[in-house]
């Protein structure tokens, strides 16, 4: 069994979603004591943003529960990241799919829908960059609920 896992988040942008993930998933490892045994990064399929921080409306939401991404930085998802992670999450089936076109040419690790982990019964966890403030809210329940799963599967691999 291996003693260390690694899990990369991708969205568009890497502003929003993913770097809500690394932070929610990063704290729940934490209060679980895996955090050791784990290496945690998230990326986007876009270019817009690189080097820069988080959305100021995702820090904000993330703030409000206690976590703090705002040092954070955009960077693109590269092909070396399929070899380099063990799980590799989209946020949604257009993640997806750009993300499987790398995985065809590449190979490595397949990536997944994140709520696959999830229990909510939604696949996707919805874009919230042109919408209001509980747009954020709700990407950050539903990352926390998966979350959680992830971390289940994640122990059960684990020596
Ligand atoms: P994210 O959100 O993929 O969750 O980081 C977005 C951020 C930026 C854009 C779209 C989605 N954009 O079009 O610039």
């Amino acid at each position: 069994m291996p003693d260390q896992a690694s899990v990369l988040f991708v969205c568009l942008g890497n502003i929003c979603r993913s770097p809500s993930a690394e932070g929610v998933f990063r704290r729940l490892a934490e209060e679980q004591g895996l955090a050791g045994k784990l290496r945690i990064d998230s990326c986007g399929t876009g270019n817009w943003h690189i080097g820069k921080a988080p959305d100021a409306r995702a820090v904000g939401a993330a703030g409000r529960r206690g976590i703090d991404i705002s040092d954070l930085k955009a960077r693109q998802i590269l092909a070396e990241d399929l070899d380099r992670f063990d799980y590799v999450l989209v946020m949604d089936r257009s993640n997806l799919a750009d993300v499987r076109e790398m995985w065809h040419q590449n190979g490595g690790t397949e990536p997944r829908l994140f709520l696959e982990f999830s229990q909510s019964g939604q696949a996707e966890v919805p874009d919230p960059y042109y919408g209001g403030e509980d747009g954020f809210e709700r990407v950050l329940d539903l990352i926390h609920e998966a979350s959680e799963g992830l971390l289940e599967d994640i122990r059960g691999r684990l020596a």
